[in-house]
């Protein structure tokens, strides 16, 4: 099935503006996610039907340190994802996991878990099995 993109700038953001000042994002921008623990974005992702997603974050950090995230699917702790530096603001790439999820709307939610918050996030891209026909939000 194609896969499936969620924009950070069309999610739900807590403590975080949207932003368009580094080059390379797509869609009409990202988020950044204010400096500080428990910063988020929530993704609605749409499932036909339940079982196993690929969940590709596009993200930037110009920074050498890692703006890890704790992830939640559906309100349920699902480990944690990191973020390295990225070179530069400017230079996006891509962090992957492997998730279940159920058919229907999944909200899934990056939260920041250090003082420096998320990443710069561009967008999130859902693929697998279960999201063959899965409407867009
Ligand atoms: C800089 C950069 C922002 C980034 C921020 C951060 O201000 O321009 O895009 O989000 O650093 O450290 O989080």
């Amino acid at each position: 099935a194609a896969p499936t993109d969620y924009e950070s700038e069309a999610a739900t953001i807590s403590q975080g503006a949207v932003e368009k000042n580094h080059a390379g994002y797509s869609g009409t921008g990202f988020v950044n996610f204010d400096n500080v623990v428990g910063s988020y974005v929530e993704y609605t992702v749409n499932a036909a039907q339940a079982g196993t997603q690929t969940l590709t974050f596009r993200y930037a950090n110009g920074t050498t340190v890692d703006r890890p995230v704790s992830l939640s699917i559906n309100g349920t702790a699902a480990g944690t994802l990191s973020f390295p530096g990225t070179g530069a603001w400017t230079t996006w790439k891509t962090v992957t996991k492997d998730v279940a999820l159920a058919a229907g709307a999944n909200k899934i939610r990056t939260t920041a878990t250090t003082a420096e918050g998320g990443p710069n996030a561009d967008k999130l891209t859902a693929s697998g099995v279960s999201d063959a026909e899965a409407p867009t939000p």
